[in-house]
């Protein structure tokens, strides 16, 4: 039975139909059971991420960087994680603007550090929302939750 945290952002309605698509596409229903656990950054703790078995992580683009919210929580579970989660499967959506490259380097840096394994290339989402937007979301939490459930993560 797979455990997924989603930590995400949610400033906007768009960005809480992301994460809603995220966490839709790990309960699909060709998934046995698959245990989701979505909070928002300021809610998440380390405890959370030594819970799961993949970690499916959003941010917007705020500033050039990944939001302060996602940088907070990751300033506080690095050192509790650092030695305990090496190799977690790990997943990143991002939202901008008109950009998003920003968040994305920003968040690729920290997780070299943690040495988690990204299981798909980061996934932006910039422009005008689009609907596309949800499905890429929901795929992205599917495509987790079945490989946690098939053991290739
Ligand atoms: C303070 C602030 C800074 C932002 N900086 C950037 C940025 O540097 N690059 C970018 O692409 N978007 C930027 N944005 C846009 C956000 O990424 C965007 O509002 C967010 O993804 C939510 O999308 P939505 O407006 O579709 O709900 C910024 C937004 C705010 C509020």
């Amino acid at each position: 039975m797979p455990k997924v945290l989603v930590v995400s952002n949610c400033p906007s309605d768009n960005t809480t139909k992301l994460q809603n698509a995220v966490v839709k596409g790990c309960a699909h229903e060709d998934i046995a059971q698959c245990k989701v656990r979505a909070r928002i950054p300021w809610d998440a703790n380390a405890d959370d991420v030594l819970w799961c078995d993949g970690i499916i992580l959003g941010t917007t683009e705020n500033f050039g960087y990944m939001s302060g919210a996602i940088k907070d929580f990751l300033e506080r579970v690095y050192y509790p994680c650092l030695e305990l989660t090496e190799g977690k499967p790990v997943a990143l959506f991002v939202k901008g603007g008109l950009d998003g490259q920003g968040a994305k380097t920003s968040v690729e840096r920290i997780l070299v550090g943690l040495k988690w394994k990204f299981i798909q290339p980061p996934l932006v989402m910039k422009g005008e929302f689009q609907p596309a937007f949800l499905r890429q979301c929901e795929t992205l939490g599917t495509t987790m939750a079945a490989g946690l459930e098939a053991g290739i993560y």
